[in-house]
């Protein structure tokens, strides 16, 4: 389905949908399965990254596969960090139920007229669209030349405006807004203090009222997981992610729908990659050792959708969508011959 279904119960109902990074079978296994578990719906985001490492075709098989073997469990295809009108137009040919244009890096005129060109492209095909306005540390603050302390130190000038979100929501039509509220991708977030802008959340969702807001960047990096990949070969200094309470109470108040997630994915499996390589030199079978990266996978995504209220609201979502009769995105309708 689209996020169409998922962002209108969560908007209101105080929840937030999983945005999980998929790279390969066994992260994509572990999501789904704490999904079906936890009877939660959720969002498997495809970077262009994953696109390129793993082929698209083949994990456009796997997540069919995981439609085919968890019908209950809501499920969206998103790219995520979207960078071309070229790319989208793939992603939509290749049945992606929603999209990211991520213009962010560029003057708000372009971004704006970026961002329009997907909307009007996408909505043709059923297809919904997140822009990004403001700018996240991490990956972003490269694009312009910053290190983390100087970030961090002017944070307040990289925020989204509110006021400008608001005009920005009107020119392009989008249909969820990512916002820099203080995150940044990676295992680096902060230099000093974990710290949401709950007092910018509130000004957007105020100026914005109804648009479902996206939190890029919502990796919490679990000591459990730093600490196992240090204490076998790693070496990991100056983590620091986004509290989970923090992360609760923007999903519960301040229409926060849609929480990105890839780094902490990353986490678990390496810790657990590691802990078998090391406790068990002599082994060599790629199941001993992914399999317990998954099954870390499992446990800790279970604990997230609980984290993010989304647990157990499966089938509200499945009603929703069906009460709705949204008309699904033309790649699905083409396939289903209709
Ligand atoms: O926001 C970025 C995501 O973590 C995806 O990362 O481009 O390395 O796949 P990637
Ligand atoms: P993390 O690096 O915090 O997992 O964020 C991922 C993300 O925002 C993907 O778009
Ligand atoms: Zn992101």
């Amino acid at each position: 389905m689209t996020t169409k279904p998922m962002f209108d119960l969560a908007y209101e109902g105080g929840f937030g949908v999983g945005a999980f990074n998929v790279n390969n079978m066994e992260i994509t296994q572990g999501i789904i399965e704490a999904c079906a578990a936890e009877d939660s719906p959720c969002i498997l985001q495809i970077s262009k990254g994953a696109r390129a490492y793993a082929n698209i075709l083949f994990l456009r098989k796997i997540i069919d596969a995981c439609v085919e073997q968890y019908p209950d469990v809501p499920i969206a295809i998103h790219c995520d960090h979207g960078d071309t009108v070229d790319l989208i137009r793939d992603c939509i040919n290749d049945g992606y139920t929603s999209v990211m244009i991520d213009g962010s890096h560029h003057s708000f005129d372009e971004n704006v007229s970026l961002s329009k060109e997907v909307v009007d492209l996408a909505h043709a095909h059923g297809v919904l669209v997140e822009a990004e306005l403001g700018m996240l540390g991490g990956i972003e603050e490269d694009v312009v030349g910053l290190d983390a302390e100087e970030y961090e130190k002017n944070i307040e000038k990289f925020l989204t405006d509110p006021e400008g979100a608001r005009v920005f929501h009107d020119r392009t039509g989008i249909d969820s807004l990512a916002v820099a509220i203080g995150t940044s991708h990676g295992a680096h977030k902060f230099k000093h203090e974990a710290k949401l802008a709950f007092d910018r959340i509130e000004r957007i969702m105020k100026t914005c009222p109804g648009l479902p807001l996206v939190m890029h960047g919502s990796s919490s990096v679990p000591r459990q997981f730093v600490d196992l990949i240090n204490q076998h070969g790693g070496n990991l200094s100056g983590t620091m992610g986004v509290p989970e309470d923090q992360i609760a109470r923007a999903v519960r108040t301040y229409g926060v729908c849609k929480v990105n997630i890839d780094t902490d994915l990353r986490l678990a499996l390496t810790a657990k990659i590691r802990e078998v390589f090391s406790t068990n030199p002599e082994e060599f079978d790629p199941r001993k050792y992914l399999g317990p990266a998954r099954d870390a996978i499992v446990e800790m995504v279970r604990g997230k959708l609980h984290m993010l209220n989304s647990a157990g609201k499966a089938d509200v979502v499945i009603t929703h969508w069906k009460k709705m009769g949204e008309p699904m995105p033309d790649y699905y309708r083409a396939t289903a011959g209709a």
